[in-house]
């Protein structure tokens, strides 16, 4: 069961909601850059207004103390504080999040930020991006600035979220910003994404300051017995989980995916004193599950995320699906916890997101949610039988406390807990967020 002191949240990131993107000397992001691209964002929407959480954050923490929530995920505009990537701090756009997170401490929420969750300042990328070496040790000094500003006030840090996804959809696949598709450049990138955060955990790293980072993993399992099948379960979870966890928490890359990534690049830009830092940094670990992977083998190659694995097909596993179209199964969450417990070394993990997009209709009484109360409802059961099984499972993050722009689906899904009329940025408490309120009060199911 969870103990007195789970911390009970939910997650939001800076380009997803808080709009004013030009505002108090904030310099262009690669997603300012990527959402003018034509057709990259369904429906041509952007992030230039998305939630008005800037304008709005005093009414969204007093809508999160109502709640109840213990603590608040969000994250840093790297381009408000460093408007280049590099450089002197821009003071208005630092002021912004010590207003927010004095706000959430004056109402007892713990601020649990993440420094980047993918808004790269446009200049970085002008000179090469993550591909290139030099964003990490920029990243590090950033960091360095951040923590120099809001140290007093905040004590677990998260460097980046989903690295996988900064890497692997932003220069392979070209679905997210910076639309690159370089499957070479995008294992360098996963790389000094990895380096960027050791180097910003030595900057900032102390007896007041723990470092965690945000993965999102999941479980896979092979449709069948056959060696293709294996061998694509094998291919996937080491794309999606070993790539990251190994290298984390064993200092090491595994060496079969380390094999099938050979294909695409040679590891040159791997310096020797790398990975040490790397599986040096942790404190604890940000967990992002939605869903389980079925894969099998493919006689046909095609490209994907997983470069290297071209003969790898995702299946279908017959469940209800949410409206991105992902599986629906809490068994998965439960299993990569376990996973996490048996095959690494014991480090105190946090869910930071788990949530679900549904075609939530506004009536006169409210948004009655139910399916994702269900979908809520199933994951956290995973989340106390984890916890049942002895793994040290502290925190739950719900994604999202408010419907945003949900990257290159632009505002179609709609993963908040509390709904956000964009014409007119009302916000909505939906059934989720009252059932999820009972739910700490309760400290549990
Ligand atoms: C994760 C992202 C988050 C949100 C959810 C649905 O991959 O970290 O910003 O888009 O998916």
């Amino acid at each position: 069961m969870f103990d007195p002191g789970f911390l009970w949240g939910a997650a939001t990131s800076s380009y997803q909601i808080e709009g004013a993107v030009a505002e108090d000397g904030r310099g262009p992001s690669i997603w300012d850059t990527f959402a003018a691209t034509p057709d990259a964002i369904q429906g041509g929407d952007t992030g230039a207004v998305a939630a008005d959480h800037y304008h709005r954050f005093p009414g969204d923490v007093a809508l999160m103390a109502g709640l109840g929530l213990r603590g608040y995920r969000f994250s840093l505009a790297w381009p408000r504080i460093q408007p280049t990537g590099s450089g002197a701090v821009n003071q208005r756009g630092l002021d912004f999040y010590r207003r927010l997170t004095d706000t959430l401490l004056d109402q007892g929420i713990q601020p649990w930020p993440t420094l980047y969750h993918w808004d790269l300042p446009q200049p970085l990328e002008d000179r090469g991006g993550w591909p290139a070496r030099d964003t990490a040790e920029r990243f590090a000094e950033y960091a360095a600035l951040v923590h120099e500003a809001l140290g007093d006030r905040v004590t677990h840090w998260t460097t980046l979220n989903e690295p996988w996804c900064s890497a692997f959809l932003g220069y392979a696949t070209g679905r997210h910003a910076p639309g690159r598709r370089e499957p070479a450049a995008a294992v360098r990138a996963a790389h000094h994404l990895l380096l960027g955060h050791g180097l910003a955990a030595e900057a900032i790293r102390g007896d007041d300051s723990h470092v965690g980072i945000t993965l999102n993993l999941t479980h896979v399992t092979p449709v069948g017995t056959e060696p293709a099948d294996l061998d694509a379960a094998r291919r996937i979870d080491g794309m999606q989980n070993r790539l990251f966890l190994d290298p984390l928490l064993r200092g090491a890359y595994p060496d079969d995916v380390l094999a099938d990534l050979r294909e695409v690049t040679g590891f040159g830009h791997v310096h020797d004193g790398d990975l040490k830092r790397i599986g040096a940094s942790l404190d604890h670990l940000g967990v992002n599950y939605y869903a389980p992977m079925l894969v099998g083998g493919s006689s046909t190659p095609t490209q994907s995320a997983y470069v290297g694995s071209p003969l790898v097909r995702v299946a279908d596993g017959g469940r209800p699906r949410t409206a991105m179209g992902w599986e629906i199964d809490e068994r998965g969450l439960l299993e990569l916890l376990l996973r996490l417990k048996d095959d690494y070394p014991a480090v105190p993990l946090y869910i930071t997101e788990n949530g679900a997009a549904f075609d939530d209709v506004v009536e006169h009484d409210g948004v009655h949610d139910a399916h994702r109360v269900a979908y809520l409802d199933g994951h956290l059961r995973s989340c106390a039988q984890a916890i049942g099984h002895g793994v040290p499972l502290k925190g739950y993050f719900v994604w999202s406390l408010l419907d945003n722009f949900e990257w290159s689906f632009g505002y179609g899904p709609r993963f908040g807990i509390v709904h956000v009329d964009y014409a007119t940025q009302h916000r909505t408490p939906k059934d989720s967020a009252r059932w999820y309120a009972e739910v700490i009060r309760r400290g549990g199911l």
